[in-house]
């Protein structure tokens, strides 16, 4: 197999030359996005609203701290875990607003409070984090064995729905089940996660973002377009979540359909893979605009190599060569180096139709990052 041991090593030498700075600047708030100056925001502001999900509450507000342990299990620097916990300590108020959480406490609770406590045995930590997964457990629905998506009722009713992000927010169950021992949180996950894989994921390797269930009876009604294009279409984010989901999947439960799984994603995502490794928002959208999203890129190559992390030798080649195929197109076309923005990874879309695109994602440059680290084996899996 082609060794790019030399090349990830470079690329992490700029990383850990521009995170150095990046944390030290932005130690105290939970960045999102950056402005129009390269400086990062703070969406850890308490003013901001509560019983939404667009404050304290924001959905990708665990990656700050992630980025932070990523490079605290890279470096060995007590810097970044001394920031990483500043997003933890933050994140915990969300409890008491309560209404502003969902079925994202995975993403919220399984960088911060669980990597603190696989990484250092903080007991704190765990005590969070075992919150967060009772939380996420409360959210299945028995009738349809899935994990609820968002909290809205009325006009947008979500009772009923479910969504393939889902499948990153489970690993927080898995988590709890090896913890604590008790086998209700892993039930919960195999369950949503079969639900997933029977009425989610499509012949050809491509999944819905959003499926629609009778709440009271678990029949499934329907599918919604969500954050790619259309129904039907193939949001490639929503691809990443389920490539990389399944996989996880696999690695905590051993339930070889799970592997089998993340493999038709990720051959249904290399099929699709463009000679320039740049990544669309959708792999179904129509030619122009051409909108790209690097973080979905990101995530696909995450999951690639974790499918890789499964495979006889043979079959591990076309995996790795797939999502270094794709880090090669960030790094070296996607990436801002400079000191003059806060973000690495450029051209992140949160959604085909919604706007700006071509914007920097927290969550960009964390997986970007964390497929670095395993492309050159460093590193305990954080999910
Ligand atoms: N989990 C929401 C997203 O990927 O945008």
């Amino acid at each position: 197999m082609e060794d790019y041991s030399v090349w990830a090593e470079e690329i992490s030498e700029k990383i850990r030359e521009k995170i150095a700075w990046v944390s030290e600047k932005n130690r105290d708030k939970i960045p999102y996005t950056t402005d129009e100056n390269g400086d990062y925001d703070d969406r850890s502001d308490t003013s901001r609203t509560w019983n939404q999900d667009d404050g304290l509450n924001w959905w990708t507000n665990g990656f700050w701290s992630g980025i932070q342990w990523l490079l605290y299990q890279d470096t060995g620097e007590e810097k970044y875990a001394e920031i990483a916990r500043v997003s933890e300590r933050k994140l915990e108020k969300c409890f008491e607003a309560y209404f502003g959480l969902h079925h994202d406490v995975g993403f919220m609770f399984q960088p911060t409070a669980v990597a603190d406590y696989k990484l250092t045995g903080n007991p704190d930590a765990k005590r969070i984090a075992m919150h967060a997964a009772n939380l996420l457990a409360g959210r299945f629905n028995p009738a349809g064995n899935f994990i609820r998506a968002w909290n809205e009722v009325g006009e947008d009713d979500t009772r009923g729905w479910a969504i393939i992000d889902c499948m990153f927010n489970i690993s927080l169950l898995y988590w709890a089940s090896e913890e604590s021992g008790d086998p209700r949180f892993r039930q919960i996950a195999m369950r949503h996660a079969d639900t997933v894989l029977n009425s989610f994921l499509r012949p050809d390797g491509s999944v819905c973002h959003i499926v629609e269930f009778d709440p009271e009876t678990g029949e499934r009604l329907r599918s919604h377009g969500g954050q790619g294009y259309a129904r039907g279409s193939s949001w490639t984010r929503g691809q990443g979540w389920a490539l990389y989901g399944f996989a996880n999947s696999y690695t905590h439960t051993g339930k070889k359909e799970y592997l089998d799984a993340a493999k038709r994603c990720a051959h249904y995502c290399m099929a699709n893979l463009s000679e320039s490794g740049i990544i669309p928002v959708d792999f179904r959208q129509p030619k122009e605009p051409a909108w790209e999203d690097s973080c979905g890129a990101c995530v696909i190559a995450g999951g690639l190599l974790e499918v890789a992390g499964h495979v006889s030798e043979t079959e591990k080649e076309m995996y790795v060569r797939g999502a270094v195929k794709i880090l090669k197109a960030i790094a070296e076309t996607r990436a801002d180096w400079t000191k003059d923005c806060d973000a690495i990874v450029k051209n992140c879309s949160a959604a085909y139709h919604s706007t700006p695109h071509h914007t920097t994602m927290v969550y960009a440059d964390y997986f970007f990052i964390e497929a670095i680290c395993k492309l050159r084996g460093i590193g305990k899996l954080l999910w």
